[in-house]
This record gives C-alpha cells, sequence and structure tokens, in this order.
C-alpha cells in the first residue's frame, strides 16, 4: 500500500473550498477533512498556506513528437507540464507525420504511458492538415480520441468544415478551429494595425481570425455540431461567441495565457519570441479576452505551449516560426495577471475553473481529471502557493525549448507539488524522476 498524506491545505474544486488534509491511498483519494490523520508509514507533503485542488487539464500543448525531438518530446513536455501543474495535457497533431491515423495516435499514447502526466491524443480533422481529404475520425475517436484540429492551420473550405461537423456529431467528438483565414494572414508577422505600421512589418488583420470564427458559428448553427473555438485574441472573436452561447450553440473557447497578459507593442524589439499565431493584439483586445474569461464566455485558459528550437526562434522575424512555450509559466501568468494587482478581475476559484474542471470536460477527462477532490476519485492533484513570488528563468526550464515571453518577468504563486493517478511526480517544485 502507498500512501500520500497533503497536509494543512485548503481544498478546493468546482465543489467550494475548505480546510482540510487529503489523504491518498493506492492512486485514489481515501479521505477528505480536517480530522484525518496520516496512516503508519504515509509520505507527508506539507500544503499550509496554499490551495489543494484538481489537477490542470491543458487543451492546447504541442509536443513535438514525432518528428521535432530536438524542440520537445512527449517525455519533456510532461515533465514540464507536471512542473505547472498540469496531469493532463492534450498533444497536438501538427507533428511530423500528422497525427491523423489511428498508427500515430497509438504511438503518441505509447510515448506518453509513463509520463509525468496523462497525455490525451488530439488528431487531425484533414488528412496531413492538408485541407482537402476527411482524415479517419472514427477510426482515432475508437481509440478514445476526443479532439480533432488541424491547430496551426485553421479548416479553410467550408464545406469540407461542414462534413467535418456532420461526420463529428454521431461520434461525440469536438472540432477544435484554429481559427485564420489563410489568404488574409498570408506573410503576416504581427498584428496589423498602428503598431505593425510603426514598426513596418507585414500585419495579419483581426478579421482573420473573425472571419473564420464567424463562418464555424454558422456551420455549428446549421449542423447541430460541437466546435471549440481555439486561441481567441480579438473583441469581435469574443463578441461573437458570446452571442453564439446565448443562442444555444453547442461552441466552446479558450484563451492563451500570453494573450491574456501582453499585446502588440512587445514585438516593439523585434524580438522573435514574441512572434506567436494568433498574434498579440491591442490592448482593447486583451480587455475583451480578459472580460470574457471572467464571465465564463471563455471557459478555458490553453498554453498553447508551441516549443521552438533556439537556432529556429534565433531567425530574423519574419522568418522564425510562431509561439511560445507556456506550461511552466501558464498558472503563475494568468494568477498575476487575473487574480492579483489592482483591479483583480476573478477569484482564484473562477481561474482554477478555466485550468481544471472546465477544460478537463471540454477534453472528456471528467473520469479522472478536473476534481472534485472526494473520496473515491483518481488522485490528480496540485498544490499551489498563491503568495509565492518568483523570477522566469528561461535556463531553469524543463521544456526543451527556451522560448518563452515572460523571461525575467516576476510572477506571484507557485506550484509546490503535483499528484498524478497517487504518485507525487512533483515535490517542491521538484521532478522527482
Ligand atoms: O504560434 C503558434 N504556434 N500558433 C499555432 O497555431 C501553432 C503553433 C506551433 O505549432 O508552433
Amino acid at each position: 500500500m502507498s500512501e500520500l498524506f497533503l497536509a494543512g491545505g485548503t481544498v478546493l474544486d468546482a465543489t467550494g473550498s475548505r480546510r482540510a488534509h487529503v489523504r491518498v491511498v493506492d492512486g485514489l483519494v481515501a479521505e477528505t477533512g480536517e480530522g484525518i490523520e496520516a496512516g503508519s508509514g504515509a509520505r507527508i507533503l506539507d500544503a499550509s498556506g496554499s490551495i489543494v485542488c484538481p489537477g490542470l487539464v491543458d487543451l492546447h500543448t504541442h509536443l513535438r513528437q514525432p518528428g521535432n525531438e530536438e524542440a520537445e518530446t512527449v517525455e519533456s513536455g510532461s515533465r514540464a507540464g507536471a512542473l505547472g501543474g498540469y496531469t493532463a495535457l492534450v498533444a497536438m497533431p501538427n507533428t511530423d507525420p500528422p497525427i491523423d491515423s489511428a498508427a500515430v495516435v497509438r504511438q503518441v499514447l505509447e510515448l506518453g504511458r509513463f509520463s509525468l502526466c496523462e497525455v490525451a491524443v488530439a488528431g487531425t480533422i484533414t488528412v496531413g492538415r492538408g485541407g482537402e481529404r476527411l482524415a479517419p475520425l472514427g477510426e482515432m475517436a475508437d481509440l478514445g480520441v476526443r479532439i480533432f484540429t488541424d491547430d496551426g492551420a485553421g479548416v479553410q473550405d467550408g464545406r469540407l468544415m461542414r462534413r467535418a461537423l456532420e461526420y463529428a456529431l454521431p461520434l461525440g467528438v469536438v472540432l477544435a478551429q484554429h481559427c485564420e483565414d489563410a489568404a488574409l494572414a498570408a506573410g503576416s508577422v504581427m498584428n496589423e494595425g498602428e503598431w505593425s505600421s510603426r514598426l513596418g512589418l507585414p500585419g495579419q488583420p483581426a478579421e482573420a481570425e473573425e472571419l473564420m470564427v464567424m463562418r464555424d458559428i454558422a456551420l455549428a448553427r446549421m449542423t447541430g455540431g460541437r466546435l471549440h473555438f481555439l486561441h481567441l485574441s480579438t473583441t469581435a472573436s469574443v463578441a461573437m461567441v458570446r452571442a453564439a452561447k446565448a443562442q444555444g450553440l453547442a461552441v466552446t473557447a479558450e484563451a492563451t495565457p500570453h494573450h491574456l497578459a501582453l499585446t502588440e507593442s512587445s514585438l516593439s524589439g523585434y524580438d522573435p519570441n514574441f512572434k506567436v499565431n494568433p498574434p498579440l493584439r491591442t490592448e482593447r483586445d486583451r480587455a475583451a479576452v480578459r472580460r470574457g474569461l471572467a464571465d465564463g464566455v471563455i471557459d478555458a485558459i490553453a498554453t498553447d505551449h508551441a516549443p521552438h528550437t533556439q537556432e529556429a526562434k534565433e531567425m530574423p522575424l519574419d522568418q522564425a516560426p510562431p509561439g511560445m512555450v507556456g506550461l511552466e509559466t501558464a498558472l503563475a501568468v494568468a494568477h498575476t495577471e487575473l487574480c492579483c494587482g489592482e483591479g483583480p478581475v476573478m477569484a482564484v476559484a473562477d481561474l482554477m475553473a478555466a485550468l481544471t474542471w472546465r477544460p478537463a470536460a471540454i477534453a472528456g477527462l471528467r473520469a479522472r481529471h478536473g476534481g472534485p477532490v472526494e473520496a473515491g476519485r483518481v488522485a490528480n492533484l496540485c498544490v499551489f502557493d498563491t503568495t509565492a513570488r518568483w523570477r522566469v528563468d528561461p535556463e531553469l526550464m524543463a521544456t526543451r525549448s527556451r522560448n518563452t515571453p515572460f523571461g525575467g518577468r516576476e510572477l506571484i504563486g507557485r506550484i509546490r507539488h503535483t499528484i498524478r493517478a497517487g504518485e507525487a511526480v512533483v515535490i517542491d517544485g521538484q521532478a522527482q524522476r
């Protein structure tokens, strides 16, 4: 029998918050409460002054395996995830080869079998992410795939997207769209606007995202299909999703920590670490995304953890690939930005909803992830110190890549321990294997 005892924390889950110790036996939560005691031989982890909550669930992680193991592997990405408090990651399928068949799904699931986070896999919507033919969604769904996306690109062909939504419906799976009109976005390096003019850089208009959000809401209405919007970044996108939800359409949405924290002005130093897709937008857009998250129009915070080698990110801005790593900073960035400082926009409980139980539900992982923290549940947990201050040092990160836009930033809140299926994979901020 193996026992862990999380002592002296405040348990926080979708049912509320309470002072309680948590006893974990053989992978499951055995007991919670203020009056309980550790069994003999239990490993005791201090949780005093901290929140004990369900482990975080990331809907949007690029693990780069197979094909770009120099930037990340399933193993290194999961380690980064566990250090960031995640107990489950959804691996994006824009790998090489892409995850567009049962064979590649099996390969990635196998790679994740012993990793520090549970690795769920997203499959592509179209073969090779080519946007021309539907991938074998049913075959991949049979292996447990619940999310399909051509992320990195949107499905440009409306007719094909309609078919995909119709086909996905009886499978009970979610189509996740990277909303970007390829023609409007072609050649862009950053958001189109005052800053792109000032910096002399080709811009991507907000409309490149918004046109596809608009089209896909229409297709969701037409088909009754289940749609998830990846990394929303503009004011009008949030407004359209708000209206679609008010009409009862089956849509959900996510936002990234970087769109909540940063704006287009970050590109003023021409640093490729601030190049991302969709691009960092205006202050008004950032405020709209924050508001959308605070009032629940945006369901989840997802990292879009997109590791790139130093070599790739050292290229000139127009050639460097878009993307930022995020697993090790997401919770602290979101907590610092949204729950601390002058005018906090949301309570910690609402932040955790966006990082744990809501994404777990979207990914179909509620059986094991997202809580509640109660007897009989699989012990996927994290312990979060909301007051610890720390400075992001890219050199100390577990991800194989270094492309963070937050290097040098002071953040408030840090993961102390992460428990994956009853195993303490991170203790006092250190990975245990
Ligand atoms: O910035 C991005 N990087 N956006 C995406 O949609 C894809 C991602 C990547 O895979 O690098």
